[in-house]
């Protein structure tokens, strides 16, 4: 039986989130710069993306470049940007023949502006796409998110569009960037690193953590399985006793 045929369709998380890690250390390894790395990072992208939809995972989210990475040596920043051009031109004709709607998160008014209308061309060109809709966290940390939408809800307040007792939690999802999107059943980290790096703090309040330490480089199909299956064989209680459920 294969890795593929173990999964049991009928219990697949309906949107899996994803921390790319590892890049650097990849190519470290065969004594490359780290952007060589990210390079080789992009076939695990498609691979993964592909596999996902393939299953019937409705969304997946991948986190791409977060708000604290602009720390990197300019060099890097600016390749890492290059390769998210080069790579969304190139895979718009892939997305729309697997029909995967693109979407982003994050602060994108931080990106070169040439990066950004390339986003937006890609977003626009698969908006009809509804098999899977994947969403690349680009500029992105969970705490700019929280506090951005805090902002915008406290405005409504002080406008009297909404009082104080609208704001439940269904709503406050309703006002994030990731509004419409499930929260992530299943959240993975390559790399053997054992932390979230200000990914989607809210969204995986109760999501499966699945850590492997293979680089992402090195991620494909078969990884994406052994996580699914992984996350089938858990119990999930949401606060209850395992004779509840
Ligand atoms: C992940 O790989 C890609 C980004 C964060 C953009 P890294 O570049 O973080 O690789 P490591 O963790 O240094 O190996
Ligand atoms: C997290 O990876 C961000 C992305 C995968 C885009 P990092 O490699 O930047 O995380 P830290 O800084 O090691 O936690
Ligand atoms: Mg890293």
């Amino acid at each position: 039986m294969s890795l593929k045929e173990k999964i049991d369709l009928n219990k697949l998380p309906c949107h899996i989130a994803i921390i790319m890690d590892g890049n650097g250390r990849w190519a470290k390894m065969r004594g490359r710069p780290r952007t060589f790395g990210h390079k080789n990072g992009v076939a695990s992208v498609r691979d993964t993306t592909e596999a996902a939809a393939e299953l019937g995972v409705k969304y997946m989210t991948l986190y791409a470049f977060s708000t604290e990475n602009w720390k990197r040596p300019k060099f890097e920043i600016d390749a890492l940007m290059h390769l998210l051009l080069q790579t969304i031109n190139k895979e718009t004709k892939n997305l729309n023949k697997n029909n995967i709607r693109l979407r982003t998160i994050g602060n994108l008014s931080t990106l070169p502006r040439h990066i950004y209308s390339g986003l937006m061309n890609t977003i626009e060109n698969t908006s009809g796409n509804n098999r899977m809709t994947l969403t690349l966290a680009l500029s992105y940390s969970s705490r700019w998110e929280i506090i951005e939408t805090t902002k915008q809800i406290a405005q409504k307040v002080k406008d009297n569009i909404i009082t104080l007792d609208d704001i439940e939690q269904e709503f406050y999802s309703s006002c994030l960037s990731t509004a419409g999107i499930p929260d992530p059943e299943l959240l993975i980290r390559t790399s053997g690193e054992y932390r979230i790096s200000n990914f989607l703090l809210w969204q995986i309040a109760y999501s499966e953590l699945y850590f492997t330490p293979k680089l992402w480089p090195d991620f494909r199909k078969e990884d994406l399985y052994e996580a699914i299956i992984d996350f089938q064989r858990r119990e999930r209680r949401f606060g209850k006793t395992s004779e509840q459920i």
